[in-house]
């Protein structure tokens, strides 16, 4: 794992837009892992601000709500048109988002995994983290293996989310979600994470022991992961030091 600190997530996020907008300029048929939530609001606006050339991305989303229809204000299909898709270039058909009225969910979220597959596999995943260390909506002893399917959010991440549906009663219940194995697949996962109230999840998922009551700590197993930090959301990491020194040392070849 690469843990880069940034004095402020301003900062972190235009790192990571760079890594993003690299693989989009070098890979034109890239194949891109998206998240929803306030953590990659900002990565977004950087995106639409490089002007790059989505025409031939194509995206698949980690999760979205059971029961919500994609013009539900609070559905992950409003979230990402609004704060992303319609203000680029990308092809409708290349979008995907799992769909949160599906009938058989087991078939649906089967298909999802096949069209992954499809696509050659997922080149750059993005991904927040929960305060409970979920990634996805893979919760606190979801199986490390697990593979997209119905999951059902914890009190902790109903009363996270409640900011953006008004009240807790009004949020969902159950998600679709990518798996830890599915994500795990992806070629390069990149964590992001500011806020003081993500530090705890971080120490867990970086310096821990890999737990499924930490789903994030499983990407300890995953060979290329970048992890990009406001110092808040460092503030509880022990070996900051060394991270900020790696960091600094890079040769040019390295750098982002
Ligand atoms: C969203 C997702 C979740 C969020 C996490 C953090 O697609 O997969 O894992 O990344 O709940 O949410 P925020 O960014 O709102 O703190």
């Amino acid at each position: 794992m690469e843990i880069i600190i940034q004095p402020d997530a301003a900062a972190a996020n235009a790192l990571a837009a760079r890594l993003f907008a690299k693989l989009i300029r070098k890979k034109e048929k890239c194949v891109l892992g998206m998240a929803t939530g306030s953590t990659p609001l900002a990565l977004y606006r950087e995106l639409i601000a490089m002007d790059l050339d989505w025409r031939k991305v194509t995206t698949f989303n980690l999760d979205e709500y059971v029961g919500l229809a994609p013009e539900h204000l609070q559905s992950y299909h409003r979230f990402m048109w609004e704060n992303l898709f319609r203000r680029v270039n990308i092809a409708k058909k290349n979008i995907h988002i799992p769909d949160g009225l599906a009938k058989g969910i087991p078939v649906f979220c089967a298909k999802y995994e096949k069209q992954i597959r499809a696509a050659g596999g997922i080149d750059l995943q993005l991904l927040g983290i929960g305060t409970d260390g979920h990634i996805g909506f893979n919760e606190p002893t979801s199986s490390l293996t697990s593979r997209t399917r119905i999951k059902t959010l914890t009190p902790q991440t109903r009363k996270d989310n409640a900011r953006f549906f008004g009240s807790e009663d009004a949020v969902p219940h159950h998600v679709i979600t990518m798996g830890i194995g599915t994500i795990m697949e992806a070629r390069h996962c990149v964590l992001l994470a500011f806020g003081k109230n993500k530090a705890r999840a971080i120490a867990e998922a970086v310096e821990g022991p890999i737990t499924a009551m930490n789903p994030a700590s499983a990407l300890q197993m995953h060979s290329k992961v970048t992890v990009f930090l406001d110092e808040a959301a460092a503030s509880k990491l022990k070996l900051t030091a060394y991270y900020r020194w790696v960091y600094d040392s890079k040769p040019d070849w390295q750098k982002i």
